[in-house]
C-alpha cells in the first residue's frame, strides 16, 4: 500500500468508536429508522447497507432480496420505490415494529442528527458505478460530506465513488469470505485481494476474527485507522478493545463500554 490515507485522527478519537451495525440491530429490525433512531438516541454511530431499486432510489437494505427482512418477496433491483414503500420491514423482528418501512438513504439522513457519523456500505451494483454515483449525490444533497464514510468490500465501487466525489471518506472492508455462501462476496473477496496494493481508501475495516495485533500495527504504521466488524460477543469485544483500534461495529453497541 503506497497510498497515503487522509488524516482522520480528529474524527476517530474514541478508543474505540462504537458503531451500531445496521442500526441498533440487536434490539430493533436491522436497517430501519427504528434501529437508526435507537442507535443515535443512545449516542452511537451507525453502519447501514444500500442498494439501488428498479426506479433508481438508494434503498437501505442488506440483502439483494426483500425476502428475509420484509413481508414481501423479490429482488430489490426488480422492485420500484412505490412497491418497496408498501412493505413491512419490522414484523419479522417483533410485533411492536409492525409497519416499520424500508427506508431510502435520504430518509435516514433526515431522521438522524448530523452529529451521528454514518458508515454507508455499498452493496450490489451490476455496473459498479450507478450506486456509488447515487450515494455520493445523496450525501452531498444532505450536506453530510463530513459526517459519512462510504465503505465497501468492492474496491471498484469505491473507485467509482472517488471519481464521483473525491472529498468523501472511503473505507475498505476486508473479510475471509470462507463462510460466505454469497457468490458476490466470494467474487468481491478475490477482487479485494487482487486490489490490496492499490487500495486508495482512508480506513480499513476488518472482519474481527482475522484481525491480529500485527495487522493493527502494520495498518497503523501505514496511517490507516482500523475498524472491526461485526463484534457481538463480550470476549471478542474485549479482544478488539485491547488491540487499540479506532472503531468497533456491533449489533449490540451497548456492550462496548
Ligand atoms: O460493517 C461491515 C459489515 O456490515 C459487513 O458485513 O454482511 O453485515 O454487511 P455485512
Ligand atoms: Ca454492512
Amino acid at each position: 500500500m503506497s497510498h497515503q490515507p487522509r488524516d482522520t485522527s480528529a474524527l476517530f478519537t474514541a478508543q474505540p468508536q462504537v458503531v451500531a451495525h445496521r442500526g441498533f440491530s440487536g434490539t430493533s429490525p436491522e436497517n430501519t429508522l427504528a434501529a437508526f433512531t435507537a442507535a443515535s438516541d443512545a449516542g452511537h454511530w451507525i453502519e447501514l447497507d444500500v442498494t439501488l431499486c428498479k426506479t433508481g432510489e438508494v434503498i437501505v437494505i442488506h440483502d439483494d432480496t426483500v425476502d428475509r427482512t420484509t413481508n414481501g418477496t423479490g429482488e430489490v433491483a426488480d422492485l420500484t420505490w412505490a412497491e418497496l414503500q408498501m412493505l413491512d420491514a419490522g414484523s419479522w423482528f417483533g410485533a411492536e415494529f409492525a409497519g416499520e418501512p424500508v427506508p431510502r438513504l435520504e430518509q435516514v439522513f433526515a431522521a438522524v442528527p448530523k452529529s451521528m457519523f454514518i458508515l454507508v456500505e455499498l452493496k450490489t451494483d451490476d455496473d459498479k458505478a450507478s450506486l456509488p454515483k447515487a450515494v455520493a449525490a445523496a450525501i452531498q444533497r444532505a450536506g453530510r460530506d463530513e459526517q459519512v464514510m462510504v465503505i465497501s468490500f468492492d474496491p471498484f465501487m469505491l473507485e467509482q465513488l472517488r471519481l464521483a466525489a473525491p472529498s468523501l471518506l472511503r473505507g475498505q472492508l476486508v473479510g475471509d469470505y470462507v463462510d460466505s455462501d454469497l457468490v458476490w462476496y466470494e467474487k468481491s473477496g478475490r477482487q479485494n485481494l487482487v486490489m490490496t496494493d492499490r487500495v486508495q481508501q482512508d480506513a480499513v475495516l476488518w472482519q474481527h476474527d482475522i484481525l491480529t495485533s500485527s495487522i493493527v500495527q502494520a495498518m497503523t504504521e501505514l496511517g490507516y485507522p482500523v475498524f472491526a466488524w461485526t463484534v457481538n460477543r463480550p470476549a471478542d469485544i474485549q479482544r478488539m478493545k485491547a488491540l487499540g483500534i479506532q472503531g468497533v461495529i456491533s449489533n449490540h453497541p451497548d456492550r462496548i463500554r
